[in-house]
């Protein structure tokens, strides 16, 4: 029963003490969320795995490539658990090792590899947080760098700092969003694809480009539209209406703001009672803000609801099993990064980490 699913969950964390630390992320369902240590957003995920070197036990309720982050940051005698093995992230999976490679050494045909007079280089991979760690191992050989939704920005500027174009993979919308924000024109945005003769532009556009963008995306942002915020704003005249940057770039450009799922959370908290709320993200995390604050109306953008089916695999059943394991001293799904990937791929995100705004 459901209660006792719970209770064996309760008892297991009263066991391991603080041998173990739970993270969760913000679009866990609330019955896994109530047992997190920590929650929040891939980024300060990344860095909560960092602040409990004592934690033997790093229990990941989010997707693949967080746990896989978790791992490579994580000390040598910590371990890593995802509850479910089938919790990946489908936009992580649109990029592959192979594909990256073929497209990169394309590229560096075109580029070439000699510094420009500032000492930058013709072309730096970004990958996004949602990628596998052979990505991030890539982008760490390469000179490059990891960004998540909450630095996307910053990331970019440290990328031009030291390179004339770059490389940006899974998701088309954070690519674009982030480089338009910046400045940077549409057609110095180019979307490539690895399928087609020329990566499928002109050497031309090639040539002019600023950001080289993989064709990935999240279904669930996907689905959001200008429409229904034009609806929202119909129905609730003042409607603020936030999203986040993985939707395509005329929902972020028709709405009031657009960030990570914490600058979601932020967003609303510092938003007045009464206020309404539009917000395009996922559902339980917009469930959970409605919930925290009755005085306002808050709802998410689509009215289908859209979960992600991936992070919703993290059933507080699986939760229970992993944990039963570690108190009878059996690891279970355990994610472990090979240690030449994962040397590589802590370079990149050590550079995230270190890129201030
Ligand atoms: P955040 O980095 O904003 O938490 O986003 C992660 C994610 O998977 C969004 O779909
Ligand atoms: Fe991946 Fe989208 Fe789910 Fe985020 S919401 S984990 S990007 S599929």
């Amino acid at each position: 029963s459901d209660d006792e699913l719970h209770a064996r969950i309760r008892a297991a964390k009263k066991t391991l003490g603080d041998k173990l630390v739970i993270l969760g992320h913000f679009y866990q369902r609330d019955e896994v969320v109530q047992y997190a240590d920590f929650v929040g957003d891939s980024f300060q995920l990344a860095n909560a795995a960092l602040t409990r070197p004592d934690a033997e036990s790093i229990v990941f309720c989010g997707v693949h490539f967080m746990a896989e982050t978790a791992d490579i940051l994580a000390g040598a005698d910590q371990r890593v658990i995802l509850p479910n093995l089938a919790a990946g992230c489908s936009m992580a999976d649109m990029a592959d090792e192979d594909a990256v490679e073929t497209a990169w050494e394309e590229l560096v045909e075109l580029y070439g590899t000699e510094p420009d007079a500032d000492g930058r280089m013709p072309l730096m991979p970004v990958t996004y947080m949602n990628s596998s760690a052979a990505l991030k191992a890539f982008c760490g050989r390469h000179g490059g760098i990891v960004c998540t939704s909450s630095n996307a920005a910053t990331v970019l500027e440290w990328a031009f700092e030291r390179a004339q174009r770059v490389l940006f993979f899974p998701d088309q919308h954070l690519g674009r969003n982030t480089a338009s924000a910046m400045g940077i024109p549409p057609e110095q945005t180019p979307m490539i694809n690895v399928h087609k003769p020329g990566l499928g532009q002109t050497e031309e556009t090639l040539r002019d480009a600023k950001v080289l963008l993989w064709h990935g995306f999240c279904s669930v942002h996907k689905r959001f539209t200008v429409a229904q915020i034009e609806q929202a704003r119909a129905q609730y005249e003042g409607c603020k209406v936030i999203v986040h940057p993985e939707c395509p770039k005329p929902v972020v450009d028709a709405a009031d703001a657009a960030g990570s799922t914490d600058a979601i959370r932020t967003f609303v908290e510092a938003s007045e009672p009464g206020d309404v709320i539009a917000i395009g993200t996922e559902i339980n995390l917009v469930n959970r803000l409605a919930a925290q604050y009755p005085d306002r109306t808050i709802f998410c953008l689509d009215p289908v609801v859209c979960p992600c089916s991936t992070m919703y695999r993290i059933h507080p059943g699986y939760l229970a099993w992993v944990l039963d394991g570690l108190v009878d001293g059996e690891v279970r799904n355990q994610i472990s990064v090979d240690a030449d990937v994962a040397g590589d791929a802590k370079v990149a995100l050590e550079r995230m980490l270190a890129a201030k705004p």
